[in-house]
């Protein structure tokens, strides 16, 4: 049916007659001649019809935008002046000898190239959605990314092996998504949020390097970055320390971005701790191209009469952090007014701010609301620990430090797009040092911070019953530009250390013994030192395709409500099946009758 691709005609086949099937991208009459655009997946070439041949250009003008058709023709140069520049194949046209009509096709509910479509409708008609080429271009490098991916491994010795999807729950922070099972009524399988407990078992099975490319299931609130099913390249290796596994997963980073983009990134990646990352970023996922920098000021703060900054001072659980914006004494009081709604939605009470005119001179070089509350000594040290500029405005923060961290780390990233501040193209780096455990205020109970089979350092066992907090894992996290790419780290593989972690998890021995039972005893019967990692292949592909979000790199991804325009999923269903199933419905009316 076809001879060469539309985007691969060239001038090398000047002459020579090809035969071409796709889609009709656009209709031209020009004055008793008809061009048309004709598009596959690797491009668009120019076919010309003229009246010279009746019943071929009579079929041409019957013919509309994405009709299916195959043209036979002869390859030819395109008259002088009428070259395209902007198309691969611009230098040459088609001329049509013969047409067929493979398929009809009705008015597109959008054109291609069409601006500002609504993602529900490009959901919707997801297929025609996807003929555009840079829809193409994602998924095709998506397709490069994987490609390199198994093959780095795979000259690593890691071993390619599947894991469940019907199975039991996994704790990585999300609910669960549940499947009923029909033969065991009232029982239920979970959809996997990670295959972390089944490479665990793969390395007590002695596989020693196992990967898999692997979709997982969270039902959470979903953002640009997140989808309730994502893919992950997941990897676990025995025998290896993190600083082993780090090396060897950024390798596999910097090979990705050399051989897909041409890019080649740092050797080794910069590692920050978390409490450093908090304390100058407010995030444990910093965007390094962006120079800005939270500073302490709560020590200075604890005697000022201002009750807002004095009172998270003396708070051990409080931050009072300043935030220096270079120029940013231009911004208009509606700027400043934005930016204080805008760190509303993470919970700051306020946004004060400074507007340095001249630090030389001190107080009388400032301009600002609070000025009157703070004695000279704390203004000067201010100017000092921010290295204030004239022309410069510093806001501050003050609340619990997780309030603090979450909207002055979110300010600083909205500054530095705003303002245009981001320097370099790629900012990787590790995250390292993290807190095994996080409190969690409404439950009043420890959380993990990552998950609940990460080692503490060997160093704090002894602390994991007298000071949880003081206690730090051994795990990782990647990240680039400001996204997490990836994260890991060295698992528990002796017993009883898994259930002392379980225990200040508040899971009871119990509850252990029900929920994660196998692992426990699985442990028991030789379980190697081991660790690993898992990428989120998504998040990685839409950082390398310059994409605003995940959805752009997933062929059928879900809308924000988690659902699927195209196929109306999720559904109701037949009430033969829920009986089936041993279910009943609290509000029956949403089954299908
Ligand atoms: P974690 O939960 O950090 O670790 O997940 C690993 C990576 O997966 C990506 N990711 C997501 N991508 C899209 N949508 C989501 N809803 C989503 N959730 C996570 C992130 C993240 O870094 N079992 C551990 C890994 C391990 O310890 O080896 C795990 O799943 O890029
Ligand atoms: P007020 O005295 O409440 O009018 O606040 C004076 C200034 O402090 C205003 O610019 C507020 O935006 C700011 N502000 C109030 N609460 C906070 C807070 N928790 N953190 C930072 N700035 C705040």
């Amino acid at each position: 049916m076809r001879s060469h691709y539309c985007g691969h005609v060239n001038e090398a086949l000047l002459d020579q007659e090809v035969t071409l099937a796709g889609w009709v991208h656009r209709r031209r009459d020009h004055g008793g001649v008809i061009f048309i655009d004709l598009r596959d997946r690797e491009g668009i070439v120019q076919v010309v019809f003229d009246p010279d041949r009746p019943d071929t250009f009579a079929l041409a003008e019957r013919v509309r935008n994405e009709f299916v058709i195959q043209v036979k023709g002869r390859v030819r140069r395109r008259p002088e002046g009428t070259e395209n520049p902007n198309l691969p194949t611009g230098a040459v046209e088609v001329l049509g000898l013969e047409l067929t009509i493979l398929n009809r096709a009705e008015t597109p509910p959008f054109q291609l190239d069409e601006e500002h479509v609504s993602e529900e409708t490009r959901l919707r008609y997801r297929y025609i959605d996807l003929r555009r080429p840079e829809m193409f271009a994602h998924l095709r490098l998506r397709t490069e990314v994987t490609r390199v991916m198994r093959r780095y491994l795979d000259d690593q010795g890691f071993l390619d092996v599947e894991t469940p999807m019907l199975t039991r729950s996994t704790p990585e922070g999300a609910r669960d998504f549940l499947v009923p099972s029909r033969i065991h009524p009232g029982s239920f399988y979970a959809l996997p949020q990670s295959p972390q407990l089944f490479k665990q078992l793969l390395m007590i099975a002695g596989f020693d390097r196992y990967y898999q490319i692997v979709r997982c299931f969270r039902d959470e609130d979903l953002r640009a970055d997140r989808q309730p099913e994502f893919t992950q390249l997941d990897l676990e290796t025995s025998f290896l320390d993190e600083d082993a596994i780090m090396t060897l997963t950024e390798g596999l980073v910097r090979e990705l971005f050399a051989q897909v983009l041409g890019v080649s990134l740092p050797d080794p990646f910069p590692r920050l701790s978390y409490a450093e990352a908090m304390r100058r970023f407010g995030t444990d996922r910093p965007d390094l191209r962006n120079p800005l920098e939270l500073v302490d000021v709560g020590d200075l703060m604890k005697g000022v009469e201002f009750k807002v900054f004095a009172g998270p001072a003396k708070d051990p659980r409080g931050r009072v952090a300043a935030l220096r914006l270079p120029g940013g004494g231009a911004l208009t009081r509606k700027e400043i007014d934005e930016y204080t709604r805008f760190v509303g939605i993470y919970g700051a009470k306020g946004l004060a701010y400074v507007k340095v005119n001249d630090p030389a001179v001190g107080r009388e070089g400032l301009q600002s609301p609070i000025l009157k509350f703070l004695p000279d000594e704390v203004i000067a040290a201010i100017l000092e620990r921010t290295g204030a500029e004239a022309g410069d405005m510093i806001f501050f923060g003050a609340d619990r430090a997780r309030v603090v961290n979450e909207s002055l780390g979110a300010l600083r990233e909205r500054l530095g797009h705003d303002r245009g501040l981001l320097r370099g193209e790629w900012a990787p780096l590790w995250v390292v040092d993290f807190p095994m455990f996080e409190w969690d205020e409404r439950e009043g109970r420890w959380n993990s911070l990552h998950h609940p089979f990460t080692a503490p350092k060997d160093e704090h066992l002894g602390l994991l019953e007298s000071d949880p907090e003081a206690c730090h894992s051994r795990a990782y996290d990647m990240v680039i530009n400001g996204t997490e790419v990836g994260g890991g780290s060295i698992r528990i593989h002796r017993p009883e250390v898994q259930q002392h972690v379980f225990q200040v998890l508040g899971i009871s021995q119990q509850e252990a013994e029900d929920k994660f039972g196998f692992l426990l005893e699985a442990l028991k019967y030789g379980a190697p030192p081991h660790g690993g990692l898992a990428f989120g292949l998504d998040r990685l592909v839409m950082l390398m395709a310059g994409a605003g979000s995940i959805r752009e790199v997933m062929a059928f991804p879900k809308t924000q409500s988690a659902a699927c325009p195209l196929t109306q999923a999720p559904s109701a269903v037949d009430p033969k099946q829920l009986r089936e199933l041993g279910l009943r419905l609290k509000s029956p009316g949403k089954a299908v009758e």
